[in-house]
């Protein structure tokens, strides 16, 4: 229960709750991207004087040219935000006149599938010397529990240049600290059946003076802030958020390819199964983890359990078999051409979807990437289509160099690859035209005909 009231607040932290609860608080947003953008813009539109902060030249300039660089936030948005004052920089030093500074920057996994906790670190250095006297500090990017206090507080503190040290648990300070909370970021891209405003968030600061600003600044935009305990419990509630995804995605997977061998349809077992009014949510199978979150995510807290010598079994075995999906993929492929006398070698296949789920413009770790290398090295010859990318080029794992295929002339291909389930393809008249269409996604389903095979 918090013991913290308006009246207790030390003058530094009312202050800013004030300015928080009449909405004349400055909010600065670090790392423009799927996460910063949309929540700069929310801020905006509830009144708050928004400050986009992003070492990204070309999206400052964009974003001051009222330009969008989303597909799904169009540029009216972001010219609406210009007008209410909203402005894009890379001077960190800005930083010293906001209220609250929220880092929304990258934590992808390096290599060797180890956290890559360089952007928040680079983030936190370059924020630090700008970190004011009551300002609120919030981290909003996924990472296991313990980052908050064991990185971005300790470099905040070193590389301040008033000297000052965060709010710790205990006596209220009335001088020389600011305030540290977590809060996790909940968006599910091309998910429109929940106002992003109505997604709950959950807040844990370093102490309860953190809580109480961040929840009420959060308080600004969503209908509920959900007040945890701690920054540790609020990192580790995303987590499990993920994880438990996760596992359930990985579940109807295996028991995806089961039901190949025994010939039953997975996709109707689990709409039969979704009719269960309580204790079953559905998942679905697909051609393999995608995005920023799910692929990356549960390895972040594996990671950290090896410092307790803990093996966290359930996240090793469901990165073994979503990790496999692809290969399945590329193995289904190669049997279906085989029924039609046909080698994968020499073959030219449409993929379908690049975007590692339907209808957005993401395609971070889209198991489309690994699917098209896993098919060349087999000597297919692939070729994509996807609306949301006229081009591909080089990302994190893969230089693909590839332009998008007019979905034309397709009875030309030995197989239509359907990985991605875009609403706006005409299945009917994608199977009409084709030799062969092999789905992934039941993008096919209630289409009868022997040209496809889902896998
Ligand atoms: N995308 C999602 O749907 C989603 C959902 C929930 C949580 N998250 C988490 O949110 C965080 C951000 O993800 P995202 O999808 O917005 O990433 P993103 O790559 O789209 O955007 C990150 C932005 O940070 C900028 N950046 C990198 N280093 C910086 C620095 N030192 N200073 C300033 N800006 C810097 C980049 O230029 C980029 O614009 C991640 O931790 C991610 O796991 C993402």
């Amino acid at each position: 229960m918090s013991t913290i009231t308006q009246n207790t607040l030390p003058e530094i932290a009312r202050e800013r709750l004030d300015r928080i609860h009449s909405r004349t608080a400055k909010v600065g947003i670090i790392g423009l991207g799927y996460v910063g953008l949309p929540l700069s813009l929310l801020f905006s539109e509830a009144g708050f004087k928004v400050t986009g902060f992003d070492i990204d030249a070309k999206k400052v300039d964009d974003l001051e040219a009222g330009r969008s660089y989303i597909f799904r936030i169009p540029t009216t948005e972001i010219q609406s935000a210009l007008q209410h004052g909203f402005r894009a920089t890379a001077d960190f030093s800005r930083l010293a006149d906001m209220d609250a500074i929220i880092l929304c920057v990258p934590t992808p996994l390096t290599e060797h599938h180890e956290p890559d906790l360089s952007y928040i670190e680079n983030t936190a250095r370059s924020a630090a010397p700008w970190v004011q006297e009551g300002q609120l500090v919030v981290l909003e990017s996924t990472t296991y529990p313990g980052t908050t206090e064991e990185m971005l507080i300790p470099i905040l503190e070193a590389h301040n240049a008033h000297g000052l040290k965060v709010q710790s648990a205990g006596e209220p300070q009335n001088n020389g600290v600011f305030y540290v909370a977590f809060s996790p970021e909940r968006e599910d891209p091309g998910n429109d059946t929940v106002a992003r405003h109505d997604i709950p968030k959950v807040v844990g600061g370093h102490e309860e003076i953190a809580t109480s600003l961040a929840a009420s600044l959060y308080e600004g935009i969503f209908k509920r802030a959900v007040r945890v305990s701690s920054t540790r419990v609020a990192e580790m509630t995303k987590l499990l958020e993920n994880i438990y995804r996760c596992v359930n995605i990985a579940l109807v997977n295996e028991l995806k390819l089961l039901s190949l061998k025994m010939g039953v349809d997975i996709w109707e077992v689990i709409d039969a199964a979704s009719t269960k009014p309580f204790g079953f949510h559905p998942f679905y199978p697909g051609p393999g983890l995608g995005g920023h979150c799910i692929p990356i995510d549960p390895f972040y807290l594996s990671w950290k359990a090896k410092e307790y010598d803990f093996s966290t079994r359930f996240i090793e075995l469901a990165g073994e078999i979503n990790g496999s999906m692809p290969q399945h993929v590329v193995e289904s492929v190669a049997q279906a051409l085989n029924q039609h006398k046909k080698a994968v070698n020499g073959s030219r296949i449409l993929m379908l979807g690049m975007a590692y789920k339907k209808d957005i413009d993401d395609l971070r770790e889209s198991p489309s990437l690994t699917i098209i290398e896993l098919l060349r090295n087999a000597g297919a010859e692939v070729l994509y289509n996807d609306p949301y990318f006229p081009t591909v080029g080089r990302g994190r794992r893969y230089n693909l160099n590839m332009t998008c295929t007019p979905l034309e002339n397709l009875e030309q291909y030995d197989c239509i690859l359907i990985v991605t389930d875009h609403s706006d393809y005409d299945y009917v008249d994608i199977v009409n035209k084709s030799q062969l269409v092999v789905d992934s996604r039941n993008a096919t389903k209630g289409i009868h005909s022997p040209k496809i095979v889902r896998c």
